[in-house]
């Protein structure tokens, strides 16, 4: 034990899920490094310590106690993909999409990704964060502690820009961290239509220099953003995928895509050789791209949320993934369109019944595995001696209660930096 004196012991956790080990390839998925009667020992934004209850109490008779009362202790959630920031909605185009029109047709329509883009191109900063705002509070009263917000809803350097900016406030305000991502090549914008190729050479010869640029003047200190691409028929094709990304690289950005939400075009294998931290959604991969997946050091990014809000039969396709060694992470993808949802803990119910998997694996595939998404492994995703102090404490005793239920919330308490936030009242 060190001499430090920790600010805060939380004991009397039922399970401590530690997730301690860095994050879990293929069949390793769902080590949860549980401690019986465990405890945390907090100093700071930091953990210090971690153990059983009895021992910490022990080593630190005159640290501050928080009681988690005989619950389940664990790791914050971490959600690597969300569009989080926009403006507008489109409820209209839900029965749209009931009546039987789909989302690629809705978007070629002009409606889709273009109707948030004209909202959010109007909105100011202000109106932004403010629609923002309850969205963040939302996913972090549901247990996230880190989550990942891409762009997209602008494609003009300039209304790109403001959402950075957005990002960059509500980051600033907290508790909720956010890890920007730059998706300028997210859908054609009207202006440019039937002209897809003028529009990627704009996106690598002004916006992505622009934003570089931008970042280096306003948000110097801070990791550049990712850049990700949504690859897909109607969108941007894998030669216009490349293009961006290779670009992305050469200016240093780390990288992401959107790859076969609907069709499979080579997306998740271009992203493999490109080293991207991620490739997402990946609902109609061919067995050679879970190949490439499974020997690549890209996180697997499955978003139940994305076929459940398109109510599609498919989903992605956890076991091949895992059986190939793939990395496999779980998000929301909370956007105005497909999956309106801030809630990771109901990714993990659908991830359970759709996908295959068990409590324990959808546990680790959104904590440690979600924090080696956005590149954080080190930081957050589990509760390790050093890591950020980020944690839950949940309403119940046993773990496997996530998953298994759903629509309701499990957590109690946020950590977030080694400060305490209660989300639901207390029990009687
Ligand atoms: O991940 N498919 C592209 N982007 C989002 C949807 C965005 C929207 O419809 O506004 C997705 O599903
Ligand atoms: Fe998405």
């Amino acid at each position: 034990m060190t001499q430090t004196t920790p600010t805060l012991i939380l004991h009397n956790a039922s399970q401590l899920l530690t997730l301690s080990g860095g994050p879990q390839r293929g069949s390793k998925l769902g080590s949860l490094g549980l401690i019986e009667q465990g405890a945390v020992a907090i100093q700071g934004e930091r953990i210090l310590a971690v153990g059983q209850s009895d021992e910490l109490l022990r080593a630190y008779p005159g640290a501050a106690r928080y009681d988690a009362g005989k619950n389940v202790v664990m790791p914050g959630f971490v959600d690597p993909h969300t569009h989080l920031v926009w403006a507008g909605d489109r409820a209209d185009e839900f029965t749209l999409r009931l009546q039987g029109k789909s989302y690629m047709e809705i978007l070629a329509m002009g409606g889709g990704i273009l109707s948030t883009v004209r909202a959010t191109r109007t909105a100011s900063l202000e109106e932004l964060v403010a629609q923002s705002r309850p969205r963040a509070w939302a996913a972090f009263a549901h247990g996230t502690t880190t989550l990942e917000v891409k762009t997209g809803y602008g494609l003009t350097l300039e209304s790109e820009i403001k959402q950075l900016q957005a990002i960059l406030a509500l980051n600033a305000e907290g508790p909720l961290e956010l890890v920007p991502t730059f998706l300028g090549a997210h859908a054609v914008p009207q202006e440019f239509q039937g002209r897809t190729d003028a529009y990627v050479d704009l996106v690598c010869d002004e916006m992505l220099p622009g934003i570089h640029a931008w970042w280096q003047s306003e948000a110097s200190g801070q990791p550049l953003p990712f850049v990700d691409v949504f690859c897909e028929q109607g969108a941007f094709d894998v030669a216009q995928s490349r293009q961006i990304l290779e670009r992305a690289l050469a200016l240093g950005f780390p990288l992401k895509i959107h790859a076969d939400e609907f069709e499979n075009l080579g997306g998740a294998a271009l992203a493999a050789e490109l080293g991207a931290a991620s490739a997402d959604h990946l609902v109609k991969t061919s067995p050679e791209d879970i190949h490439a997946l499974g020997n690549s050091g890209t996180v697997a990014v499955a978003l139940p949320g994305t076929p459940f809000g398109l109510n599609e039969a498919d989903y992605t396709p956890a076991r091949a993934l895992l059986a190939s060694g793939a990395l496999l992470a779980l998000a929301t993808d909370t956007n105005p369109g497909t999956a309106w949802c801030e809630s990771l803990q109901f990714m993990l119910a659908l991830a359970c019944r759709k996908m295959g998997l068990t409590p324990d694996q959808a546990i680790a595939a959104a904590t440690i595995n979600g924090a080696a998404a956005v590149n954080r492994q080190n930081a957050i995703g589990s509760i390790e001696p050093g890591k950020q102090a980020d944690l839950l404490i949940l309403d119940v005793n046993n773990y496997r209660h996530l998953g298994y239920r759903f629509g309701t919330n499990l957590v109690s308490t946020v950590i977030k930096r080694g400060r305490i936030y209660p989300v639901s009242p207390p029990a009687p």
